[in-house]
């Protein structure tokens, strides 16, 4: 540890992307109020100028805005609109949270090792939409969720970390939701307290743990902190 590695760090300022309810943003706050995790959300944004993410936003007292993309010529332009707003608000990191569009190549590029994304799958495992159907029409033991980071592929970035839950006999596609959701917040908070403490990054395509290259993605324990995978020679 170099004497940079102990000077006390500032709060990471997270900027939320979120087209829905906005469950993974208040799991942000209430952890922050806890003082689990030492950030500070900058901002809200979102696609849907009426989704209840931005009124639980602002009953947090958060600035909360929606651009809106039938108002933009094209895809291309909406997001960098999108984006220049986001930075405006300084994040550290941008957290898509249930953010259900597309992101566009360039605003992708600019934001590279500092935008991730939950995702209720398992990746690679599922990706794009309807995810716990998808789990259940395979007929897989396990499902769960991923934080990764965000690249120009759908749901194909580098996977930081998972929380698996089990498939029971009998689930729907709602009830196997729940299960999901109530992991999702805690996988969310750990790899942000990660974040928080620097032990995260993007290096070379690569995701790095306390400096190292993870061979698999972080695991979330019962205690709800992550661990690395074990190694597959182990
Ligand atoms: C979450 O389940 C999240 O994983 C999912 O949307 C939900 C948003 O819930 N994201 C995706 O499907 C992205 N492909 P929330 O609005 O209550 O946080």
């Amino acid at each position: 540890m170099t004497p940079a590695d102990r000077q006390p760090r500032p709060p990471l300022r997270i900027a939320v992307l979120a087209s829905g309810r906005g469950s993974n943003l208040l799991a942000i706050l209430d952890a922050i109020a806890a003082g689990i995790l030492d950030a500070t959300v900058a901002g809200v944004f979102s696609d849907k100028s009426r989704a209840p993410v931005l009124e639980r936003a602002r009953s947090a007292g958060l600035d909360a805005h929606a651009l809106v993309p039938r108002e933009f010529p094209n895809r291309l332009e909406f997001d960098a609109a999108m984006f220049d707003a986001i930075e405006q608000t300084a994040p550290d990191l941008v957290v898509c949270a249930g953010y259900m569009r597309l992101i566009s190549e360039p605003q992708v590029t600019r934001m590279a090792g500092r935008m991730v994304n939950i995702h209720p799958s398992l990746l690679p495992a599922f990706k794009g939409l309807h995810t716990h159907q998808q789990a259940l029409d395979a007929g897989v033991a396990h499902h769960g969720a991923s934080v990764h980071f965000v690249t120009p592929e759908l749901d194909g970035g580098p996977v930081i970390a998972q929380a698996r839950v089990p498939v029971m006999p009998g689930d729907d596609a709602e009830v196997l939701s729940a299960r999901v959701l109530e992991r999702e917040h805690p996988l969310l908070v750990a790899v942000l307290r990660a974040f928080a403490a620097g032990r995260i990054a993007l290096e070379d395509g690569r995701v790095t743990f306390d400096g190292m290259a993870i061979h698999a993605p972080l695991q979330l324990g019962l205690d709800n902190a992550l661990t690395p995978a074990p190694h597959p020679a182990a």
